[in-house]
């Protein structure tokens, strides 16, 4: 009889031993793929972050590569050759300026629109005077004008200027930067 209460005590306890032990191991197995997945996770978040910032320099790239090197903007002018500065050209262009330009641009410092001092060495040329000769379709197409769009919230109007007469301004642009 002692034996037999002895057994199923012994019996007892081991289940109870048995379901503990099980317990655990369940919940260790648990909180090891609970990590796992939060590694997972991580990795994730890093590689996105990865790819953003890949995606940003490109476009800095592409940004840079078109304002300094072969943006040509959108519009009349495909081609400006250049010659050395001629000095009556940019007189003439200096009296358009005065009139048609000075309302909202100064050289050295922003006004209505950007300071000029220095544009003829962030744009090409062509972008330049198609600004000056097709301004409207340039701030919805052109992603740099876009940008100065958003900076300004000003748009630059046309300025009824001929195609001489950006060139004129061109000139007058360029011997500014020459100083
Ligand atoms: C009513 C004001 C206004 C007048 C007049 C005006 N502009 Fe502008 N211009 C702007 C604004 C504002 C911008 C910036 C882009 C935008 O918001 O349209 C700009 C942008 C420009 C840019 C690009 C500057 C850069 O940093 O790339 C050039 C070049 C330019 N203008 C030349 C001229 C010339 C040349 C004339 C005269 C024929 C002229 N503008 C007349 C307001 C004006």
């Amino acid at each position: 009889m002692m034996s037999l209460k002895l057994l199923s005590f012994n019996f007892v306890s081991l289940v109870f031993c048995l379901s503990i032990f099980f317990t655990f191991s369940c919940q260790r197995k648990k909180t090891a793929e609970h990590q796992e997945q939060k590694i997972v996770q991580e990795q994730k978040i890093v590689q996105e972050q990865k790819v953003v910032r890949d995606d940003s320099e490109q476009k800095q790239d592409i940004y840079q590569r078109q304002t300094e090197t072969s943006n040509k903007g959108v519009g009349p002018i495909q081609e400006v050759k250049v010659e050395p500065i001629d000095l009556a050209l940019a007189s003439r262009g200096k009296e358009i300026f005065d009139m048609k330009c000075s309302a909202c641009h100064k050289l050295e410092e922003r006004y209505v629109g950007p300071p000029l001092k220095g544009v003829t060495k962030r744009r090409t040329y062509e972008w330049i005077m198609n600004m000056i000769l097709n301004p409207s379709e340039m701030l919805q197409k052109d992603q740099v004008a876009k940008e100065l769009f958003e900076q300004y919230l000003i748009s630059m109007p046309y300025q009824n200027v001929s195609q001489e007469e950006a060139r004129a301004i061109l000139e007058y642009l360029r011997s500014a930067d020459e100083k």
